[in-house]
């Protein structure tokens, strides 16, 4: 008595047993080559701007630079290898988290910069940094800041100061150098001068919201 099925199948079986750690590692073999080229690591942002973000409390595990952020927090360019970043708003911010000369320095490509209720010291910028300036907020930030802090980002095109103290002695020390000035929103800051350049004028006396013509 000889069965014959049994056998056939055991043997397609044991085929088909065989072939699996086959496919396995055909398939693993075949997935470094496709992946590695692509996305080598989790982040296409430049390390050292990724460090400096970490040491602001924005959470990196998701790459930065994909939009929408988070938060909408960091915008990057498209350079390769690394991206780097344009744009960088700090919300809501923890006060056990300060900004460092150095990693102010690795984010100066940074053409935008907003602080909202982030009271947190400021502190004197890199000279890369206030070079590549050109929008600058502070909204109920920053503790206090000076004419003179503020007059030093004398490239920027857009500023806006509000319910941060200035200590000033007049807006001339803050627009003075600022050449390229667009647009200026400054409200509740405790800055009580004559407004008398030309290119800005009152839109609001009572909260001293300015802006250029
Ligand atoms: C995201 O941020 C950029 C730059 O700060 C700004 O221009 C844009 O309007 C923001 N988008 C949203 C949805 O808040
Ligand atoms: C910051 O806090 C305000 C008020 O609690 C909230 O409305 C806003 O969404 C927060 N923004 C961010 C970016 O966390
Ligand atoms: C303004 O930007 C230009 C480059 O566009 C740079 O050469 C110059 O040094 C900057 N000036 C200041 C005061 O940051
Ligand atoms: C700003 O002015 C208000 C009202 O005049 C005052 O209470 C506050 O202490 C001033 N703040 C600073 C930082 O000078």
């Amino acid at each position: 008595m000889k069965p014959s099925p049994p056998p056939l199948l055991l043997i397609l079986l044991l085929i088909f047993i065989s072939l699996f750690p086959i496919i396995i590692t055909s398939v693993s073999l075949q997935l470094p080559p496709t992946s590695s080229p692509s996305s080598p690591s989790t982040s296409t942002l430049d390390p050292n701007q990724l460090k400096a973000l970490q040491s602001l409390n924005i959470p990196t595990s998701k790459d930065p630079c994909i939009q929408p952020s988070f938060h909408n927090a960091t915008q990057c360019d498209s350079s390769k290898p690394f991206r780097h970043l344009l744009s960088l708003t700090l919300s809501n911010c923890s006060t056990s988290i300060s900004l460092s000369y150095n990693a102010l320095k690795s984010l100066s490509t940074l053409q935008s910069l907003h602080f909202l209720n982030c009271p947190i010291a400021p502190i004197h910028f890199p000279p890369q940094l206030t070079y590549s300036l050109l929008s600058f907020t502070s909204i109920n930030s920053l503790h206090k800041i000076s004419g003179v802090w503020l007059s030093h980002l004398a490239n920027l095109t857009d500023l806006t100061v509000s319910n941060t103290p200035i200590k000033a002695s007049g807006p001339y020390v803050i627009l003075a150098h600022m050449k390229k000035l667009k647009t200026l929103t400054i409200s509740n800051t405790n800055l009580t001068a004559q407004w008398d350049n030309s290119k800005v004028h009152f839109t609001n006396e009572e909260s001293q919201v300015l802006e250029s013509s």
